[in-house]
């Protein structure tokens, strides 16, 4: 099949890329961003472990895409959630609850998590099943990844109200 030029941006890094019209938006971010947190599964938008960050708020099953309808669009992986070698607050949650699973699917789930929080900073119980939902491990189970999106919650939104207390403080 002939190939097409498409301008992707992940993670804030733009190329221009050849791909074939059947090519799945994972095939490109793993096999020429070479970024390989994201995984390739079911391959059938069953399991989640492909999931990335559309525009912030937007959990996309990357192997349900075309990549050549991404182009001049821009997505984050989950190599973009630490900063400066800082674990994210959704991170550290998981680090800190025991919620870090395999490396097969964590990446998976803090990528659905991380869509949650940035379009409900204040996500409920039901909010955060909802959105966990899609994001399967067979092998052992979601209660301690849901208390560690849940203690995301609650340390962003402490974090929060420090801010505005010292914005405040300064105004
Ligand atoms: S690989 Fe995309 S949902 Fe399973
Ligand atoms: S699939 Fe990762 S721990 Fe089950």
């Amino acid at each position: 099949m002939k190939k097409q030029f498409i301008r992707l941006t992940v993670n804030g890094d733009t190329r221009e890329i050849a791909v074939a019209p059947n090519q799945a938006l994972v095939e490109v971010i793993r096999d020429q961003f070479g970024l390989t947190g994201t995984k390739r599964g079911c391959t059938s938008g069953s399991c989640g472990v492909c999931t990335v960050n559309g525009a912030p708020g937007e959990a996309v099953l990357s192997c349900l895409e075309l990549a050549i309808e991404w182009d001049g669009r821009s997505l984050t992986t989950i190599e973009s959630v630490e900063q400066n070698g800082q674990l994210s607050p959704l991170q550290q949650a998981f680090w800190e609850l025991g919620a870090v699973q395999c490396g097969f699917c964590t990446p998976g789930l803090i990528m659905s998590a991380k869509a949650l929080l940035d379009a409900n900073p204040a996500a409920d119980a039901e909010a955060i099943n909802e959105a966990l939902a899609g994001a399967i491990c067979r092998c052992t189970g979601h209660i301690k990844v849901k208390e560690a999106v849940a203690r995301a919650v609650e340390v962003m939104a402490a974090a929060n109200a420090v801010k505005e207390g010292s914005d405040g403080a300064q105004g």
